[in-house]
């Protein structure tokens, strides 16, 4: 033994074993204080939403069901997900290593150790008493919070404990819902933008009910171009005069942009009151605009065509005959289009726009998703080795 030749005499020795003894000891108090700080560095995420980042909520909420082709391209079954595939949400998730977020109306097979997903399929901020509204979903995140508090308390090792929702992210995504229902109504552009500062108030509310029950770390995501979903350019109008050159509608654009204008406003504002908090603002718009003005570089096919609708080109979409539709037209899985039902993105489409969120370029503050958990592997290698030293002892 390599020991042997080192180990000469009998003081030795006893020093030898005086070191793993000491080992032993330092091992035998670090690894619980090691693995405290582990679980409060613990990825939770709670997210508030609408279709975008709804992860089977509306499913589970009044029991609909999103059969195939949805999911098709990833999950290859139902999930509640209004997509071929992964949403953005899921792909955020995939990078902090996490597993996807279960949705919190979800009863059976859920895991709520890395937070719960709120968002629900057409939510809006308003009116905000109305099932799910954003004020709704935030007072199901209290709901949640208390009983996972309570249940914590009784000894509970699966649920969210205290510190882990001070550290959580709180993710917000909506206002596409309000401005479609703003700009979709027969009122004139100017009625429509003067809808705006009262969505905003919502959102701000959200943030503040949070806020003041101690939730510090904000990622908001703004609203893409909604002039260029093929449900909206599929409406019949009078003449094409109103396309940009990406052939998008550009009063539902400039709508979008001014939410965005203030939604940016907000989080200045909300930066400068709230000291003690982080709030990313993200642009999704310019992502997907991008995506949408580039898309051959991207290597996609018909950029404002859906892939699963009914009609063919140049939109592929009917109102009537939507995807999920027994008579709908489903593009081949192999052809990559950014649009999968001509109001939601694509599993393709999210994986880009996903992979530019995490670049940072497009956040404000330029802050990575892993900000937050930064120390994690870290954290997880030292319990690893510390473990495995106890082990050895
Ligand atoms: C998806 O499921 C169907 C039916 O269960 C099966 O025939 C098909 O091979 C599956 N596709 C993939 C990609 O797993
Ligand atoms: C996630 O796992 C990958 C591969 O194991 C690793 O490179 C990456 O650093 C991990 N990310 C986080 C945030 O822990
Ligand atoms: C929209 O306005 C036009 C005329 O301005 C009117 O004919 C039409 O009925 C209106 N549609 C709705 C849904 O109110
Ligand atoms: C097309 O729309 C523009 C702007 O709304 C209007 O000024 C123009 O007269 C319209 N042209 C036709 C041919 O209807
Ligand atoms: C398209 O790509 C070019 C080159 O990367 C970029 O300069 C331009 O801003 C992009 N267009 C849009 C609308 O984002
Ligand atoms: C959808 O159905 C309604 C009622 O049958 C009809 O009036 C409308 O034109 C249809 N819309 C489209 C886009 O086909």
């Amino acid at each position: 033994m390599a020991w042997g030749g080192v180990i000469g005499g009998r003081w030795e020795w006893i020093s030898v074993m005086g070191w793993w003894l000491l080992l032993l000891a330092v091992a035998g108090y670090l690894v619980p204080a090691t693995e405290a700080a582990c679980s409060a560095e613990r990825v939770v995420i709670f997210n508030f939403g609408d279709s975008n980042s709804d992860t089977g909520g509306l499913s589970a909420g009044l029991g609909y069901i999103f059969p195939l082709p949805e999911g098709r391209i990833f999950f290859n079954r139902s999930t509640g997900r209004v997509c071929d595939g992964r949403l953005i949400l899921d792909l955020l998730c995939e990078s902090l290593n996490t597993s996807y977020l279960s949705p919190y109306l979800e009863s059976l097979g859920s895991d709520f150790r890395n937070g719960a997903n709120f968002a629900i399929s057409g939510s809006a901020t308003q009116p905000r008493n109305q099932p799910f509204s954003l004020f709704i979903q935030v007072l199901q995140f209290f709901r949640f919070k208390s009983k996972s508090l309570e249940l914590v308390a009784q000894g509970s090792k699966n649920l969210v404990n205290e510190e882990g929702f001070k550290n959580a992210i709180y993710m917000i995504d909506i206002g596409q819902n309000d401005l479609s229902a703003a700009f979709g109504s027969n009122a004139s552009f100017d009625i429509a933008i003067a809808k705006i500062p009262s969505i905003i108030a919502e959102i701000k509310n959200a943030i503040k009910m949070l806020h003041d029950t101690g939730s510090r770390n904000f990622w908001i995501h703004n609203t893409g171009p909604l002039g260029c979903l093929p449900q909206k350019l599929a409406l019949p109008r009078k003449n094409d005069t109103n396309l940009d050159p990406y052939g998008c509608l550009s009063a539902l654009n400039i709508g979008a942009m001014e939410f965005n204008s203030q939604l940016s406003n907000l989080c200045d504002e909300l930066r400068s009151e709230y000291t003690d908090a982080t709030i990313v603002y993200t642009d999704i718009y310019s992502i997907k605009y991008d995506l949408i003005a580039n898309s051959t570089e991207y290597g996609f096919e018909s950029p404002v065509m859906a892939c699963c609708g009914y009609g063919g080109p140049p939109y592929n979409y009917n109102a009537n005959i939507t995807c999920g539709n027994s008579n709908c037209q489903v593009c081949s899985e192999n052809l990559k289009y950014i649009s999968w039902d001509g109001v939601h993105y694509s599993d393709a489409a999210n994986t880009i726009v996903a992979s530019k969120i995490l670049s940072t370029e497009y956040s404000n503050p330029k802050l990575k998703f892993d900000y937050f958990y930064r120390n994690h592997s870290l954290c997880l290698t030292i319990v690893f080795f510390l473990l495995l030293l106890n082990f050895l002892c």
